[in-house]
Order: structure tokens, then C-alpha cells, then sequence
């Protein structure tokens, strides 16, 4: 099973299972990598730690096995592992931008990204951004200034499902002197692989179809270049805002199975997706799966898949409360924020997700109390369109 001693690379749902989780022999033989609580760890000289392990926040075996297993599903030759989505996504711009700098950001990025750009980056440590509609290069390019370090966008936006085209926007970005770091959190890198593109850094909110099973809230942030990962390195020691030995586990056992959940996710969102579009009570559908996504001819060339998110508006009878009557009427579909869970997930993106954006920001990319967010799990399909039926006649 040692990938290095093979002439031709795993597949996905191969490395999905093997790849940082190699058996040792010199032990018992274990097919499942232990985890290794140890916060520390014993040397016999002062000057030699053990296999190069001397403290758990800085290396940790169970972690060093996750991050060995992320990299080879991202097609990268770095992965680290971080204590939440939000702690990947700091870790990525803290270790790449400094005071000064100029930040190009997508306009819909999600709202939580957006507050540590805002509240933490821009105020508080001096980096400037601009947010740009990068589906549009032409906006990207005019706001590049002698200034722009980065520029940051999602593999496909929450809760709008845009998609940029990455090789373009990479180009772009480098012929600028500019890096290009993307959010893949919505498509996994079953779907998307970003860095084969041209991106420099991707991250994930691996709490989301990574992990798939909502029970873990974990980050990652993958990269090829030596200088990047140096500094990712330096700030995941010295912040310190570290996976633990058994969240890593966790991960590890859930990204077994990301291959098969991921081709489920998208047969269920496809047929639900067509469902909704044809139903009298909504107004739009969005899926990456559709014709009708106004960049569905770029998924197609970009991604080998479409997801599992699903984003949809009822029609306006005058009830401005139809999307809340609507999914407090599901009985399986779980009114939740988070996605990418074996379970379904719905939630209103304007009254949840996004509650923190302001009414101007919601308006201005059309996102609204009638909208709503559906994350599609991998349950029988016939099951979520009986309650998504049952829930549109109700309200
Ligand atoms: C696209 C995206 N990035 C990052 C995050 C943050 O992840 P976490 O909740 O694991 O910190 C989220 C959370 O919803 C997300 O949707």
C-alpha cells in the first residue's frame, strides 16, 4: 500500500482510504492510523527528538497522518490541519499578506470570511481589500493596484453558487504578481481541484463534506509551494489554532468515504434540483447541475461534478414568512446552518447564514427572505422529495 513504492498514483477513493494510514509492521500492523494523544514526546538525546516529534501543537503523528491524507486528495504536496474552517482561512491570509497589502476579494464571499477580512485583517492589522464580482475578470483586473498580494474567491459561492473560471482568474492573478487562494469548502476536492488549475492555497471548512458527518469542526489549508507552507507552518505553530489527535481521527474516517457521499450528494441534488424547478411554488432554482446556471458550461469544463448544494426562491404570494413556513414544515430535512452532512440541511441564508451581512450587501446580490439554502444529503431521494412536497403544499 506505500504510494511512493508505486509507479502510477492511487486513484481518489483509493488515496481516500490509504494514503497517510500506510499499516506498520514494525508494530502490530494496524490499517487504522492510533490516535496519538501524547502532547509530548520522550528523546533520548537533547539535541534529537524521536522521528522529529518533540511537542503535539507543533507535529502530532494522528495529525501528520490526516495532513499526509489531505494532501493527496487536494493534488497537493502540503496540507495542514486546523482547529475550524475559519482558523484555515485565517491561517491562509495571516501566513500570505502583511500590513499594506491589498486584498481582492469575491463580492459574495461568504459573510463569515468577509468578517475576518473586515474586523480583523482591514482593521486591525492594515490590509486593504476590495470586493469584485470576479465572475467578471475585467472588474478583477481593474482593481489590481501596485499593492494587490492576493486575490480570494470560493470554488463556488455560499449561498449564490457562482463559480469562477479558476485557470483564467490564476493567469490573471500571477501576471500581476498576485496569489490566488480558493474556498473549495462547496465542491471537496472530489469535484474541484483548485491548485491543478493554477490556484497557490485552498482551503476548507473540512467540518463540511470532508468530514461529512457533522461532527466535527475542523480546517485545512493545502498548498505546493515551499515558502507558503514555511510560513502556514510558522503561524500554525505560533498561533497555535491547531486540530487535536482525535478531531484528526474523526477526519481521517470520514474523508474514507468522501468518494462515494460526494457521487451521492449530486445524484440527489440532480433529481431534487429538477423537482424544484418544475414546482409551481418556486421561482429559481440554482445548481451547478442545471442549464440554467449561468455558468453551467464552465462546471462542466472545470469540475468533474456538480454538488450537493442547492440554492432556491419561492414565488411572492404576499406571505413574506413562505420560506420560514416552509421549512418549519419539513419533518426529516433538518432546519440547520451547516452543509455537507450524510444528513439533508436547509436554512434562509438572509435570516441565518448570512444574518451578519448587511441588508445593503443582501440586496445588492439578490439574496432574500424568500431564498433558501438546501444542502442534500445522501438519504433515500424519493424520502426528501415526499417531505420538500408535503412542506410547499403547507406554506
Ligand atoms: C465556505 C465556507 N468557508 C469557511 C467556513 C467556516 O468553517 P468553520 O465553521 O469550520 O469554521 C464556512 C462555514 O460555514 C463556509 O461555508
Amino acid at each position: 500500500m506505500n504510494q511512493t513504492n508505486r509507479n502510477k498514483p492511487f486513484g481518489f477513493a483509493t488515496a481516500a482510504i490509504h494514503c497517510g494510514e500506510e499499516p506498520n509492521y514494525n508494530t502490530c500492523g494496524n490499517v487504522v492510523a492510533p490516535i496519538h494523544l501524547s502532547t509530548t514526546f520522550a528523546r533520548k538525546q537533547v539535541d534529537k527528538p524521536t522521528g522529529g516529534y518533540d511537542y503535539s501543537r507543533t507535529i502530532n503523528p494522528t495529525r501528520k497522518a490526516l495532513e499526509t491524507k489531505l494532501a493527496a486528495l487536494e493534488g497537493a504536496r502540503y496540507a495542514l490541519a486546523f482547529g475550524s474552517g475559519f482558523a484555515a482561512v485565517s491561517m491562509a491570509l495571516f501566513a500570505t499578506l502583511k500590513a499594506g497589502d491589498h486584498l481582492i476579494a469575491l463580492n459574495d464571499v461568504y459573510c463569515g470570511t468577509k468578517r475576518v477580512i473586515d474586523g480583523v485583517l482591514q482593521r486591525r492589522f492594515g490590509v486593504d481589500v476590495s470586493y469584485v464580482d470576479q465572475t467578471r475578470l475585467e472588474a478583477v483586473e481593474e482593481a489590481v493596484t501596485p499593492r494587490s498580494r492576493m486575490v480570494w474567491i470560493e470554488g463556488l459561492s455560499n449561498p449564490l453558487l457562482n463559480m469562477v473560471d479558476i485557470k483564467a482568474l490564476a493567469d490573471l492573478a500571477h501576471r500581476h504578481g498576485m496569489l490566488l487562494g480558493v474556498d473549495n469548502t462547496f465542491m471537496s476536492p472530489y469535484f474541484l481541484r483548485p491548485l491543478e488549475l493554477g490556484a497557490d492555497i485552498v482551503v476548507h471548512s473540512s467540518t463540511k463534506y470532508m468530514s461529512g458527518h457533522s461532527d466535527v469542526i475542523s480546517g485545512a489549508v493545502m498548498c505546493n509551494d515551499d515558502e507558503i507552507r514555511k510560513e502556514l507552518a510558522f503561524c500554525q505553530n505560533a498561533i497555535g489554532a491547531v486540530l487535536s489527535p482525535w478531531d484528526s481521527y474523526m477526519l481521517m474516517r470520514g474523508l474514507k468515504t468522501l468518494a462515494v457521499r460526494m457521487e451521492r450528494h449530486q445524484s440527489n441534488a440532480m433529481t431534487i434540483a429538477r423537482f424544484l424547478e418544475n414546482h409551481p411554488r418556486i421561482k429559481r432554482v440554482i445548481y451547478p447541475g442545471l442549464e440554467s446556471h449561468p455558468q453551467h458550461e464552465l462546471i462542466k469544463r472545470q469540475c468533474s461534478g456538480f454538488g450537493g448544494m442547492i440554492t432556491f426562491e419561492l414565488t411572492d404570494n404576499g406571505n413574506k414568512r413562505a420560506a420560514c413556513d416552509f421549512v418549519e414544515s419539513l419533518n426529516h430535512i433538518a432546519l440547520a446552518e451547516s452543509l455537507g452532512g450524510v444528513e439533508s440541511l436547509i436554512e434562509i441564508p438572509s435570516l441565518m447564514t448570512n444574518i451578519g451581512s448587511s441588508p445593503e450587501d443582501c440586496d445588492t446580490l439578490g439574496i432574500n427572505d424568500l431564498m433558501v439554502r438546501l444542502s442534500v444529503g445522501i438519504e433515500d431521494v424519493n424520502d426528501l422529495i415526499d417531505d420538500l412536497s408535503q412542506a410547499l403544499e403547507r406554506c
